[in-house]
């Protein structure tokens, strides 16, 4: 028997929904709509419309009822919905680790990637159903539809991660990823937030 101090969260099965992206039993959810992304969006104006022209949902979070501790490995689901912000396709707030610790996503639906920045380096990682997309320690990420169906992901991380949205507030992500007169992704160099959104 090991010696360490076993948490109290017994081995389990997670139920997951690949249709609804549903995680049972279910812990935290979180729903992103447009206002919560006020200072992140390329087209502040943009931003500021949609928000009061009904606000829509733009991103879920589902999580296991896995602790955020230290030795776990908790996971969430999240659903981007397809569309746009000025041109900018539908992104998450994004996050960089509080601690140096790696994280695993694996594509579920749709079509979409994780846009990665470490404060000087911009790296795309396309994402699609089956794709497994690593995010090594340092790296801030952010995750992207790019297609016109919901672009779903599993994530795995390291329960004393931590989430630091700050960092992304005031570094950005080094670039954007926008949708070209072709429809397709356009990754477009962005070093810092919009001026005056925040
Ligand atoms: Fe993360």
């Amino acid at each position: 028997m090991p010696s360490f101090a076993t948490p109290p969260v017994l081995p389990q099965v997670i139920g997951f929904d690949t249709a609804t992206g549903a995680v049972t039993p279910v812990g935290r959810m979180i729903a992103c709509r447009v206002t919560d992304l006020v200072g992140l969006c390329a087209d502040e104006t943009a931003r500021r419309y949609m928000a009061e022209a009904g606000d829509p949902v733009v991103y879920e979070v589902v999580s296991s009822r896995v602790p955020e501790t230290s030795g776990e490995l908790p996971q969430s689901v999240t659903t981007i919905h397809p569309g746009t912000i000025g041109g900018e396709f539908h992104f998450t707030r994004g996050h960089m680790h509080t601690r140096a610790r790696g994280e695993v996503y694996l594509g579920l639906t749709g079509t979409g990637g994780l846009l990665t920045f470490d404060g000087r380096r911009a790296v795309w990682v396309a994402m699609a159903p089956g794709t497994i997309g690593y995010i090594p320690p340092g790296w801030a990420h952010r995750s992207v539809n790019t297609g016109d169906e919901p672009y779903r992901f599993l994530a795995v991380y390291p329960g004393d991660a931590g989430h630091d949205h700050a960092w992304v507030a005031e570094n950005g992500m080094g670039h954007r990823v926008m949708r070209g007169a072709s429809g397709e992704p356009e990754l477009a160099p962005f070093p810092r937030p919009a001026a005056g959104s925040r």
